[in-house]
């Protein structure tokens, strides 16, 4: 039976009220259900994690950041450290979002220090790798995917079976235009059997890119999909409730 991750990278939005609503919303809903088959998470900006930390019960709901620097204090003007997200009830950070990797030119070496320190401080990092357009035109998706991943040759072997991967095809995200059952399988698949071969390790991985209530079902059913990191469609109640039930009935099914 598969065991879905269906988490919200609310990105920058929301106030915290906006966030408290939302999160009361989600639990009303996620009480009635059995969520023995699929972990629900929210990563939200860092102002809202403290006010909704006493409203969130972690056996519903679990709470992440989008980001955070590697060091533990210091002298780093307008970062948050790990120490911080585990202060605000934070059990996972997304790293390398590729909003990350075009406006905060984060590269191979940031984010190396930035998953190693996450890990040691029993933070679930996801770790999101895509290529974008005009590299999936000129056929070199693998060999991005492929950079990407040598990430990975830094990170203690015995911690490597903590990271979660998100594959986040760069043209899909935000567009309204996901990536096909065809093309999620093929990329699933390459990452699977790269980190496998190379690493030894088997990850769970998540697709990314203008998931919504309406994709959601042909997407999670796509082999070697172990979830979702929404963006726009986890802003909206109705649609991220409707992708939890798509997920859970799912599971169901085997
Ligand atoms: P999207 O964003 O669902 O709005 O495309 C996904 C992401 O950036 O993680």
């Amino acid at each position: 039976m598969k065991k879905y991750l269906i988490a919200g990278n609310w990105k920058m939005n929301f106030t915290s009220n906006e966030a408290i609503s939302f999160v009361n919303q989600l639990i009303l809903h996620l009480s009635e259900l059995n969520l023995e088959q699929i972990d629900v998470l929210l990563c939200v900006p860092f102002t809202n994690l403290h006010p909704i930390k006493s409203f969130v019960n972690s056996n519903l709901v679990k709470i992440g950041a989008q980001n955070m620097h590697f060091e533990e204090k210091g002298a780093f003007t307008g970062e948050i450290s790990p120490l911080m997200l585990l202060d605000a009830g934070c059990e996972y950070v997304i790293l390398g979002h590729s909003e990350r990797r075009q406006y905060f030119l984060e590269n191979n070496d940031i984010l190396s220090k930035k998953i190693i320190s996450a890990l040691s401080h029993n933070l679930v990092p996801i770790f999101c790798i895509g290529e974008t357009l005009s590299q999936r035109q000129a056929n070199l998706t693998f060999q991005v995917l492929e950079s990407q991943l040598n990430v990975l040759e830094t990170v203690p072997k015995e911690f490597l079976s903590n990271i979660i991967l998100a594959y986040e095809p760069v043209w899909a995200i935000g567009t309204g235009l996901n990536a096909s059952k065809e093309q999620i399988i093929e990329a699933h698949l390459w990452i699977n059997d790269h980190v496998i071969d190379r690493f030894h390790v088997q990850l769970p991985i998540l697709y990314g890119g203008s998931m919504n209530n309406d994709n959601a079902k042909d997407i999670l059913e796509c082999k070697m999909v172990s979830g979702g990191l929404i963006g726009g469609a986890s802003l909206k109640i109705l649609q991220f409730i409707d992708i939890i039930n798509t997920a859970i009935s799912l599971s169901q099914q085997g």
